[in-house]
């Protein structure tokens, strides 16, 4: 959709109102000319009545009498005309039929006006008829009395001068109102979309973590109230879904727990018989490996489980977080093995941090163990420092990397880059990441992972030192 509705109801708005606006506009416009046009019509009429009543009194006479004593005759009447009506904006042509033929006389604003109006004018049916004379409009009114034809006609100009204001007024005024009824619209168009907008915004933060969480209730029964109260009425039952998932995942996490740890342990009494040949104890060996990976999976599964469902009880301590990177290089020293790698503390202020230490200790080890597992050769080192506010724990290896392309998805849950390589040395479920993840989550921390294949990978967590949770 190319335009927000904010935008197509304020088209909507100035359309609907520029519509009614011309349509007003063309209606008044039309009662105005109508309303004129009666007024010059009484006037024309009433004009016309009065002079044909002034000739049939007093100058009948031109009928019969010919020549110069007619033009005088017409004369008269004319100047009688005149001083009856003045002429200003108007003319009057009368055409006689006499026994001698047919004669035209005409006066007014208009010299000559029986030449000006079009040809066969004097024999249009008797009524009312728009003329245009030198630029200007006129009315003009034909009647035949049976003594010849009386044209009498004014001008026309009222409704034209009010159009001309009018068209003035409105070159100003259309732009001005348009903008207002756009800026109107526009913020009238806001005000309705405001629900839909916080609706949106409310959505945008409901994630898998906090599905207690709802849409803002909309007071208003129309629909919009009904697809809030639907989506509220969604997201409700996804929570129960998705609860019951969690659940499920713990309760399983917990059920192979047990089974898990009788297993290893009966392994690890099998493995410590004497009179085993080397095929078995290989055997046991591998088997009791595959244990201890089990195991750890589940461990696994049950924090995240646990995290999920927001049962994990964080305990927050202060303690010296400096002696337990210590503690977890010194063992990262043991995971090494026979590979010739060189583990060094680079740098390590001494640090009180205030935190989950179970937690903080087991992102440490995970972090370690990832940096042995995937390292054959070089070197690891290590880093804490801190300031006022944060601290700050680095570890990088110059082991196998980890592709660019595949970086985004490491803190995916059983997400492992080559499945082959890691299980190659003592398995890795992929879980690990995750776990840290949500540690530094639970933290309000940070977690950075660089990284180049073939050249190593560095991690670099921050802390606040006295997170609020
Ligand atoms: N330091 C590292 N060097 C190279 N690759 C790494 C490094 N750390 C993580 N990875 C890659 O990221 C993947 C995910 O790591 P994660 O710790 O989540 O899983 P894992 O180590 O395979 O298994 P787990 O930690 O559950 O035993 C690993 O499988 C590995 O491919
Ligand atoms: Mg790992």
């Amino acid at each position: 959709m190319k335009y927000s509705i904010r935008t197509r109801l304020t088209s909507l708005i100035t359309l609907i109102y520029l519509s009614v606006f011309f349509f007003l506009l063309v209606a008044g416009a039309l009662a105005l000319y109508l309303g004129l046009k009666e007024e010059i019509d009484k006037k024309l009429q009433l004009e016309r009545d009065q002079m044909i009543a002034l000739f049939e009194a007093d100058f009948t006479g031109l009928l019969s009498v010919t020549g110069a004593t007619r033009d005088s005759l017409a004369d008269d009447f004319l100047d009688d005309l005149k001083e009856m009506y003045g002429y200003k904006d108007q003319f009057v042509i009368f055409s006689v039929k006499t026994e001698t033929g047919r004669h035209t006389y005409s006066d007014g604003g208009i010299k000559n006006v029986q030449l000006l109006l079009p040809e066969g004018f004097l024999s249009k049916a008797e009524g009312f008829y728009n003329q245009r004379l030198g630029g200007k409009f006129y009315r003009a009114v034909i009647t035949k009395p049976n003594w010849g034809t009386l044209v009498v006609g004014m001008e026309n100009q009222t409704f034209f001068e009010v159009a001309d204001e009018l068209a003035e007024i409105l070159l100003l005024g259309v732009p001005l109102t348009f903008i207002l009824v756009l800026l109107g619209g526009r913020f009238l168009a806001g005000i309705a979309m405001r629900p839909v907008v916080a609706s949106a915004e409310a959505t945008e933060k409901i994630t898998m973590t906090n599905l207690s969480e709802r849409l803002p209730e909309y007071t208003g029964k129309d629909e919009f109230g009904k697809l809030v109260s639907t989506l509220n009425r969604m997201i409700a039952r996804l929570e129960e879904g998705i609860n019951r998932v969690q659940q499920f995942t713990q309760d399983a996490a917990h059920e192979l727990r047990t089974p898990l740890t009788t297993l290893r342990g009966e392994l690890e009494l099998a493995y410590q018989k004497s009179d085993l040949s080397d095929d078995l104890r290989a055997s046991i060996q591998k088997s009791l490996d595959k244990a201890i990976l089990m195991s750890r999976i589940v461990e696994n599964l049950m924090l995240l489980a646990q995290s999920d469902t927001g049962n994990y009880p964080i305990q927050k301590n202060t303690f010296r977080f400096d002696e337990l990177v210590k503690d977890a290089v010194d063992d990262m020293m043991s995971l090494v093995d026979s590979r010739p790698i060189r583990i060094r503390l680079k740098h390590c202020d001494e640090i009180l941090l205030s935190a989950d230490k179970q937690l903080i200790h087991r992102l440490v080890l995970n972090l370690c163990d990832n940096a042995v597992r995937f390292t054959r050769t070089g070197k690891i080192e290590v880093a804490l420092s801190s300031d006022e506010k944060n601290v700050e724990f680095v570890i990088v290896d110059t082991g196998i990397g980890i592709p660019r392309e595949n970086l985004p998805h490491i803190f995916d849950r059983f997400y492992r880059v080559d499945k082959a390589r890691s299980r190659a040395r003592n398995g890795g479920s992929g879980l690990g990441l995750s776990i840290c993840k949500w540690i530094v989550d639970a933290h309000d921390g940070k977690i950075l992972v660089d990284s180049e294949v073939s050249k190593g990978t560095s991690v670099t967590v921050s802390l606040p030192l006295n997170n609020s949770r």
